[in-house]
């Protein structure tokens, strides 16, 4: 076994060569204070970390640039988030998905707002109190903003842990292990920095597939690449299949170009957003329109959802003026967006879209 002594030089040295290389390396990030200018004082400020690191958390950097500069435009700090009307944040989240993310990012920047003086707390330990934050986020928000030591743990992290220490057991079995390694690794000085480095790594050079480890720069001591394993870790326990449930959603149109749509309930999937009426998602779902029309069938749009795949099947039809649905609520055609829409509930409009006359509508509004 490693004497602890040599063992705590040698990941001196690695954290040291990846500082090293974040420093020539290392993305520049909207939401970044790069290694340079963190050095020479200037400190990330913690909403933009908040907000970042709650968007990253569901698509990629690529993806995030937009979502971010649109925010942080409309939202420039955490008291003007806590302001702002819950439909407008939903409305900003739109395709990103998750929407308990949302609700929860409002709910924390009203906790911070209104308890916390307008100032996240320092500490991963309190900030994991806030709504919405989990361990990586409060880790990640500690050591970025606050320059706490806090070990980040996300997928990119586990994966460069697994390889450079060649973990063989299997996620998510491994995770405990796998956190030790990261533990170990990060420095006592400049650990957001550090966190950065290893996210970036796990992001450019250590990828999934086809890690360039040509060009990484711990691939000397790298236990994975000296074993040609490199490709095959992090090991995964085989992930169940994903059941499918089935829907039935009603896109109806009004004589004068209004659409018939619904408030879905606060709690659940897609809670608070906009959608079509339609039954409930399960086996055998119950064909129920929300009005009495000559409802035509257009086919199915697929969606995924984290624990299962959807299969809406969507019906639509034309309204007549004085129609009384027995549920939803029509919107004007002038005040509708479809990018108000959910991404499920958008397919369903793009499927239906083609079917209805784009001519029709109020007179006014032509
Ligand atoms: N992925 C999640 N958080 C990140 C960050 N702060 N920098 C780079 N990639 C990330």
């Amino acid at each position: 076994m490693m004497d602890a002594a040599v063992s705590q030089g040698r990941d001196g040295e690695i954290a040291a060569d990846l500082m090293r290389w974040y420093e020539a390396e290392g993305r520049a990030l909207p939401w970044r204070v790069g290694p340079a200018v963190r050095a020479a004082g200037l400190r990330p400020d913690p909403y933009t970390v908040w907000l970042s690191e709650v968007m990253l958390q569901q698509t990629t950097v690529a993806a995030v640039r937009g979502y971010f500069a649109r925010f942080t435009a409309r939202w420039p700090d955490v008291g003007a988030v806590a302001a702002a009307e819950d439909g407008e944040v939903m409305a900003e989240w739109a395709g990103l998905g998750y929407y308990a993310r949302a609700r929860n990012l409002l709910k924390c920047a009203r906790v911070v707002a209104g308890e916390h003086g307008g100032h996240f707390p320092r500490s991963a330990a309190a900030l994991q109190k806030l709504p919405g934050i989990g361990p990586y986020t409060a880790a990640a928000i500690a050591a970025i903003a606050f320059d706490e030591p806090a070990t980040v743990m996300d997928g990119n992290v586990e994966r460069v842990m697994a390889r450079l220490f060649a973990v063989a057991t299997p996620l998510p079995a491994a995770k405990p292990e796998l956190r030790a390694h990261a533990a170990r690794l990060t420095p006592q000085a400049r650990p957001g920095d550090h966190a950065q480095a290893v996210m970036d790594l796990g992001a450019t050079v250590c990828t999934p597939r086809n890690p360039a480890c040509g060009i990484c720069p711990l691939r000397g001591p790298c236990a994975a690449r000296a074993a040609g394993l490199q490709g095959a870790l992090p090991r995964k326990t085989a992930k169940a299949a994903k059941p499918v449930r089935l829907g039935h959603a009603y896109i109806a149109r009004r004589g004068d170009g209004a659409w018939l749509l619904e408030r879905r309930p606060p709690r659940g999937l897609l809670g608070g957003m906009l959608g079509w009426p339609g039954s409930d998602w399960g086996d055998d779902p119950a064909h129920d329109p929300p009005a009495a029309a000559d409802w035509r069938s257009l086919g199915e749009v697929r969606h995924t959802f984290t624990h299962f795949h959807l299969r809406l099947a969507v019906h639509i039809a034309e309204l007549a003026p004085d129609a009384a649905p027995a549920r939803g609520f029509f919107v004007p055609r002038h005040a509708f967006r479809p990018s108000d829409l959910p991404t499920l509930m958008r397919k369903a409009f793009d499927l239906a879209c083609p079917e209805f006359d784009p001519t029709r509508g109020d007179p006014d509004d032509r």
